[in-house]
């Protein structure tokens, strides 16, 4: 019998060949926003591995909505290229090309993650004024206080989702992920703990909801409808109103699926830097089976799953319908083909291109 792992997945016109996914892990090594041969060749790499949809990093609907200098960007139509090289490459391998489109909020104009991680220096002419729905900064390693979105920020940042999702299209993604997680910019609306609003983008839930409704109202307009539309999302803090805010995120994820979204891609929201999180082998699952329970949506999710056992449980147990496997793959590309061999996957080498499984398969 064909290991949950490997079973095939249909979401929309879309078929994925596995439930391996490769999250959205930013690279940090753009230019200008502009892709370089780094992303070509990485994720040509990890489309190769096996894994059926490949999420390309976080990639910036605007220059202010970058986490670092270094990020990948789809604000500008010279952009589209280097885009379209990443896209190919990926569904050259056999796999679903994705993209995340992001705005980094109050986390933005960040040294890269081995180069301090955190706030560029005031005064130093690589960083940027950071936007946010109020000006109350993350803290910790990113002191730096925002300023106070204007309702033309919102209308604009919000025209910016619209104008990359269009970028997107054209570069040949057929998968896309909204991030609102990680205590980025739409996580902040939604977030009592970045959010002090007294207009209607804050308040109470609907008002912390509006931000994150009507950028995804406004992306499904230009997103073709065959192609899955998704968003991360941080559906808990650990901050100690947990219940509080699952039971907000749920209803807000059910009007996500009201408003035409396929897929929720289950996270953390790390809004605060005093959260507790408690780390471990596929924390994050029950949760994620929580989501999926009560709303209905197909869920995706990650953090510590990274063993083929481990992978292929969630998906046995119906955690989960996609397992996002992050540093594992970093670790090892191939990273299917070993849990195609663990897992007892017929023919497993052939979960990687021709060119190499003939030979995995004959000389063994
Ligand atoms: C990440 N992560 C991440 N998440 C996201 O939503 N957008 C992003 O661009 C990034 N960037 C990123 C870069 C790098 C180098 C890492 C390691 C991680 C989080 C990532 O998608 C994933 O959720 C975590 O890595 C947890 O999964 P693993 O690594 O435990 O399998």
């Amino acid at each position: 019998m064909t290991p949950a792992l490997f079973t095939p997945f249909a979401l929309k016109n879309t078929q994925l060949r596995n439930r391996i996914v490769v999250p959205p892990m930013c690279q940090y090594t753009a230019v200008d926003g502009f892709t370089t041969d780094w992303h070509a060749a990485h994720y040509a790499g990890l489309a190769r591995g096996g894994s059926s949809l490949v999420i390309v990093e976080a990639t910036a609907v605007s220059p202010e909505g970058r986490i670092t200098p270094g990020c990948a960007g789809l604000w500008d139509d010279r952009h589209i290229a280097g885009m379209a090289a990443v896209a190919r490459e990926i569904k050259a391998a056999g796999a679903v090309a994705g993209i995340q489109l992001a705005h980094a909020g109050r986390k933005a104009s960040a040294n890269r993650p081995w180069e301090g991680d955190d706030h560029i220096a005031e005064g130093d002419p690589r960083g940027w004024e950071t936007i946010s729905p109020s000006a109350i900064a993350y803290g910790a390693n990113l002191p730096q206080v925002p300023r106070e979105m204007t309702r033309e920020d919102i209308a604009r940042v919000q025209a910016d989702f619209v104008a990359a999702t269009r970028r997107a299209v054209e570069a040949g993604f057929e998968w896309l992920e909204l991030h609102f997680a990680h205590g980025y910019l739409a996580q902040s609306f939604f977030s009592v703990h970045a959010n002090h609003r007294t207009d209607e983008y804050g308040g109470d839930l609907t008002g912390r909801s509006r931000f994150l409704l009507e950028t995804l109202r406004a992306v499904r307009k230009v997103w073709p409808e065959t192609f899955p539309l998704t968003a991360r999302f941080g559906v808990i803090e650990f901050d100690g109103r947990d219940e509080e805010t699952l039971e907000e995120a749920i209803t807000l994820t059910r009007q996500f699926k009201a408003e035409g979204l396929d897929m929720l891609n289950v996270s953390v929201g790390f809004s605060t830097p005093d959260a507790q999180i408690p780390w471990g082998p596929a924390f994050l699952a029950p949760i994620a089976e929580r989501v999926n329970r009560e709303t209905g949506l197909p869920v995706a999710s990650s953090w510590g799953i990274d063993t083929p056992l481990l992978a292929n449980g969630v998906v046995e147990k119906k955690q989960m319908d996609l397992v996002m496997v992050g540093r594992a793959q970093l670790a090892d590309p191939h990273w299917p083909y070993v849990a195609a061999l663990k897992l007892g996957l017929d023919r497993p080498s052939w979960v990687l291109p021709p060119s190499y499984a003939h030979w995995l398969e004959r000389y063994r």
